[in-house]
């Protein structure tokens, strides 16, 4: 019998990648996406990687009847909700557009959860949750929550407040969310990454923008930060070990007899500085990057990075990929990208 698992936003960068895992490991992954965000590259891509086109169906999970008929559809084994926007800079010029769309979606995923009888579910949150954390570098799960910098941290935060409410409601549900890091690379075949609309925020896009020729030159956003070199420590997790995380924490939650809600962090545990990043491209790529220091971001958390245990210990996942790895499959994509 076939595994049904519900992907929101499987079209997406981490979606797609997810897509992947579930398909290799026994389950049929249904995307739901309207595809707003996402490339016909990356589907493509996928029915390369797969081998056949992924069932996918082209709906707007704000629109709640046809969410409906999709779970009518099939029967589902689990959900995973990734379908969001998440662009900081845009989610303070469009709160309203972040608002709806982020926190109408989860509603409706988790009506539908509630009335089709889904046990088991996986949030995409993210590490936004822990705002500037305070005194700490290295945050867990039970690191206090800080307000977030922007809407798109506040639709994470209230998502996983939304979680944790509805939870109380119906405790037999089986409930995760994962807190991710800093999500960057690609699939080792180059056929999917990450295909940002118009300029990038986020740094890895930006640097192989810029070393394809897209981007005149990288932006440093500031080297005045208490750090050894005085530039932001992230925790940089290759999008494949993500993914794995999403089927492990489904067979996690396939297994448990009981309900139960839990966060868990999902980085290496490593930070790395924006300079330390720019030097490994470098060695990888062999190339010299077109960068400035310029001032620094507004809102930019100057050291994060995540305590792993509990993922490891729950899930038996942890991080195989080095930023080695994942410099080498961004450039990869961005090269098959600059080929199409
Ligand atoms: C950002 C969001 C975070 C979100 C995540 C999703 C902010 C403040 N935070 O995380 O809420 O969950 O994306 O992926 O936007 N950098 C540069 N030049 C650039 C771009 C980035 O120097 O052109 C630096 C940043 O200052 C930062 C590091 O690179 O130190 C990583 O930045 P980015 O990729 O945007 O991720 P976050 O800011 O960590």
């Amino acid at each position: 019998m076939n595994k049904y698992v519900l992907v929101t936003g499987g079209a997406g960068y981490i979606g797609s990648h997810t897509v992947v895992a579930l398909s290799e490991n026994g389950y049929c992954p249904v995307i739901a996406d309207d595809l707003r965000n996402a490339n016909p590259v990356v589907l493509d891509g996928l029915t390369q990687i797969l081998g056949h086109k992924p069932i996918l169906h082209q709906i707007d999970i704000c629109k709640k009847e046809a969410l409906k008929d999709l779970f009518k559809k099939y029967s589902f084994e689990g959900v995973i909700h990734f379908a969001a926007y998440k662009a900081v800079g845009e989610s303070v010029e469009k709160p309203l557009s972040y608002y709806e769309n982020n926190l109408l979606g989860l509603i409706n995923v988790l009506e539908c959860v509630q009335q089709f009888g889904v046990l088991n579910f996986v949030f995409s949150s993210s590490c936004t949750v822990y705002g500037q954390p305070i005194g700490v570098k290295k945050v867990s799960e039970t690191t206090p929550k800080q307000l977030p910098m922007s809407p798109y941290g506040y639709t994470k935060w209230m998502g996983e407040q939304i979680i944790s409410d509805f939870h109380h409601s119906v405790p037999h549900l089986k409930m995760i969310n994962l807190r991710y890091f800093n999500p960057v690379g690609a699939h080792h075949s180059a056929l999917i990454g990450e295909l940002p609309i118009g300029l990038p925020n986020n740094l890895f896009p930006f640097i192989m923008q810029t070393a394809i020729g897209k981007r005149s030159k990288l932006i440093v956003y500031g080297n005045d930060y208490p750090t050894a070199d005085g530039t932001c420590i992230r925790d940089y997790i290759h999008v494949s070990d993500l993914a794995e995380a999403h089927l492990k924490a489904l067979k996690f939650l396939e297994c448990q007899a009981e309900g139960l809600i839990d966060d868990l962090n999902i980085g290496t545990g490593n930070g790395t500085s924006v300079i330390e990043i720019i030097n490994s491209f470098e060695r990888i790529t062999g190339l010299s990057l077109a960068y400035e220091i310029g001032p620094r971001r507004e809102g930019d958390v100057v050291e994060i990075y995540a305590e792993v245990k509990r993922a490891h210990e729950k899930l038996g996942w942890q991080a195989r990929l080095s930023i080695d790895e994942a410099i080498r499959d961004a450039w990869a994509w961005e090269n098959y990208l600059a080929s199409l």
